[in-house]
């Protein structure tokens, strides 16, 4: 395909404001999905995110659509709705050259919606403003749009009004992504660089990394690399999302497609990985490479002793297509075996645990989730510590460190003295305020963004629910990871 013909771009939006019925409504649109085949929310798969309405893996779907008489290939990219999966974010955004920001008409500008905002703004994206659910009764488009216009810098000109509900506007939208979302750059002459955006697993053809041609021609035939792995492979078939695997023979730049590799393992193809053409190596990488850290560490233990082996299977099972979980087998003398499990963060614990619970059936004792602490012995030496058991006695630690963490609020200016008691109470340090200008609710507040940091430990526990109930559901929340930072911390035996 002509690259000056293809778009690819991704939506981005705060939880719940919109973004996975726009997507059912673009591939209706485009008539890229039979509908008697089309389920609500097509993109989301998993049942879980369907029920907690949370994106967490993402799909990626090429669409043809016809804009003044003209031939369009638009890949839509879905990237994960939360801020524990940041990483994976920022690799979908680095697919794409422009990027639907959509925002609810009756909640406006929410802490997500910012955060996704800088991070496409860092990968040089081109925002498209949507402005959706205006036929709620308590919409308020005008208003959102001034509020966009200021915090953001959007002109009041450049904003689309849509119900995704009622598939309100879905052609001003595919208008836009193909005016306004650069067409993909990119030499077919250079050496191969394909960014591996997502990685899943398949029964029949193995790991297949889905990838983003950046310069240079995926073929089918020949062998590949995997530049950070620095594993050579013989693709199996090369395809497209439509959004079934359809088989292609080559993806040429700007395109996006899938790789089947045949491997068994995704972590063998991780996600930020560059895959390169083994007899005509790229010299480089492609930029923004990171392995996943897991932040979050729990004891996993099952009720039932014997279901020991079950839970061993089911931790395997779900880490095919979850490279981010790691675990390892423990020990514990008060709940018998079990494994301690890292997480990215809380809601990724959360969504292991149900799944564990119920598509595997095993009823699970779960610890007290932890961090990680770093720790400099009297002797000098370092160690990461993620187990309260592994702390070495007293006498023998120099300097413990915690990890901390940015977090930013957003929230009617009324609950500004609710927020900061809340997180000055858990050790968390203020850093600014901001005013959003044209954000008064019907009662006359403002909203505001409050910007903190905080010790992640502290966020372990209640932290979110006690954020949401002190507002009574209005603060919005994202946090990412900061420094280490030295504590005063001590092992409490029971
Ligand atoms: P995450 O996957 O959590 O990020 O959410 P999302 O942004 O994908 O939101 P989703 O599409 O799941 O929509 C959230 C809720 O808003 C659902 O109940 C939708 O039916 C509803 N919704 C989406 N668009 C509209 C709209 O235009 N009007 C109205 N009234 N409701 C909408």
């Amino acid at each position: 395909m002509d690259p000056s013909l293809i778009r690819n771009f991704c939506i981005i939006a705060h939880i719940d404001h919109g973004k996975s019925t726009l997507a059912d409504r673009l591939l209706e649109f485009t008539h890229s999905i039979d509908e008697r085949q089309m389920m609500a929310q097509i993109l989301d798969t998993m049942d879980l995110e369907r029920e907690k309405g949370i994106t967490i893996k993402m799909q990626a779907v090429r669409m043809m659509h016809v804009e003044g008489g003209q031939d369009y290939e638009l890949n839509l990219i879905d990237t994960p709705g939360h801020v524990d999966f940041a990483y994976e974010v920022s690799r979908s955004l680095a697919a794409c050259e422009g990027a639907l920001l959509v925002v609810d008409a009756s909640q406006g500008i929410q802490a997500q919606t910012l955060a996704n905002v800088y991070m496409a703004m860092e990968h040089d994206l081109t925002l498209v403003p949507v402005i959706n659910k205006i036929d709620l009764p308590n919409a308020e488009p005008e208003r959102v749009a001034q509020e966009l216009s200021d915090v953001i810098g959007f002109s009041l000109d450049e904003m689309i009004y849509t119900s995704a509900k009622e598939g309100l506007n879905t052609d001003q939208v595919l208008r836009a992504v193909v005016e306004r979302v650069p067409p993909p750059k990119g030499d077919e002459s250079k050496p191969l660089r394909a960014l591996v955006f997502d990685s899943k697993y398949d029964v029949y053809k193995g790991v297949i990394a889905h990838v983003r041609v950046m310069e240079g021609k995926l073929s089918g035939r020949g062998i590949v690399r995997l530049m950070h792995n620095g594993m050579d492979l013989e693709p199996l078939e090369l395809g497209v999302f439509r959004p079934w695997l359809q088989a292609v023979q080559s993806l040429g730049p700007g395109e996006v497609g899938y790789v089947a590799t045949g491997l068994k393992d995704v972590r063998d193809s991780r996600v930020g990985d560059t895959i390169t053409d083994a007899r005509h190596p790229a010299d480089a990488p492609l930029p923004g490479y990171a392995p996943p850290k897991p932040m979050v560490f729990a004891g996993l233990y099952p009720t039932q002793a014997n279901d020991y082996e079950e839970l061993r299977e089911a931790l395997q099972k779900l880490n095919l297509n979850d490279a981010s979980l790691v675990y390892q087998p423990e020990n514990s003398g008060a709940l018998g075996p079990g494994f301690r499990c890292g997480f990215l963060g809380l809601l990724h614990m959360e969504i292991i645990q149900e799944r564990l619970e119920r598509e595997f059936d095993i009823e699970l004792l779960a610890t007290a989730p932890s961090v990680e602490y770093e720790v400099t012995t009297t002797d000098g030496s370092e160690i990461v510590v993620d187990n309260p058991d592994d702390l070495p006695e007293p006498q023998k630690i120099g300097q413990v460190r915690e990890p901390w963490m940015n977090i930013s609020v957003v929230v009617p200016d009324r609950y500004i003295g609710t927020v900061m008691e809340l997180v000055i109470g858990r050790r968390g340090e203020y850093r600014k305020t901001e005013y959003m200008l044209h954000s008064q609710d019907s009662s006359g507040s403002s909203r505001v963004v409050l910007d903190y940091q905080m010790p992640l430990s502290e966020m372990l526990g209640d932290f979110y629910d006690k954020l949401k109930s002190t507002t009574q559901g209005y603060a919005s929340l994202v946090y990412s990871f900061s420094h280490y930072q030295p504590a005063r911390l001590v092992k409490l035996e029971i």
